[in-house]
């Protein structure tokens, strides 16, 4: 199973603005981007914390979304029956579970808490992160926590319009070779 890490950040590292939500600071182009990229990988993985800033589930896209407290949500499971599920299972058993339902790649969408959980199991093999050309007052970077070196190689590096691009990177093995 293939994790791609799919997140958009700032000059200065920062992936939301904290005070003014509404305030949009990435651009249509990413959105595309990222739009394209979810519908075709079919499945998005995201923190609860994120689900509630989208509001509602990903269109054309199975929306798993990891919480302490699946229980309370079934009323909206049941809402979107078959493209929303809350969970508990840890990542692996989730991703395992995944695998043998037939899919092969799914995208990580955040926030930083879960993506720290995925990295501290090593489970993210690629990374398209999108640097915007804004320096913004945030709090939070890709990661909330990261315990010793996770070493990744640049594979490509695009643009989306003139300013902003897209780094895309791989997880390589402890010898430094790709995976
Ligand atoms: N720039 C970007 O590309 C981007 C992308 C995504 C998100 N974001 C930003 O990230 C922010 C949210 O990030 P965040 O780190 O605060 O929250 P998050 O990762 O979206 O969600 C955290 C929640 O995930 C659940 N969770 C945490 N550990 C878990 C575990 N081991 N098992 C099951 N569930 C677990 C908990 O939900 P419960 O509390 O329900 O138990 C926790 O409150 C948003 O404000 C959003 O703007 C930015």
């Amino acid at each position: 199973m293939k994790v791609i890490l799919i997140m958009v950040q700032s000059i200065n590292g920062k992936v939301r603005l904290i005070n003014d939500k509404n305030q949009v600071w990435s651009s249509p182009e990413d959105k595309e981007h990222f739009s394209n990229l979810t519908k075709e990988i079919g499945i998005v993985i995201m923190g609860r914390k994120t689900f509630d800033e989208i509001g509602k589930p990903l269109k054309n896209r199975l929306n798993i979304v990891l919480t302490g407290e699946p229980e309370k949500f079934e009323k909206l499971e049941k809402k979107y029956t078959g493209s929303l599920y809350f969970t508990d299972e840890k990542p692996e058993s989730l991703l395992n579970r995944l695998e043998n339902e037939g899919y092969q790649t799914v995208a990580l969408i955040g926030g930083p808490t879960i993506n720290a959980l995925f990295l501290e199991k090593d489970l993210i093999d690629e990374i398209y992160l999108t640097i915007e050309p804004v320096i913004i007052e945030g709090d939070l970077s890709l990661f909330s926590y990261v315990q010793g070196i996770h070493r990744f190689k640049l594979n490509e590096v695009s643009s989306l319009n003139n300013d902003a691009i897209i780094l895309k990177y791989q997880k390589t093995t402890k010898a430094g070779k790709s995976e």
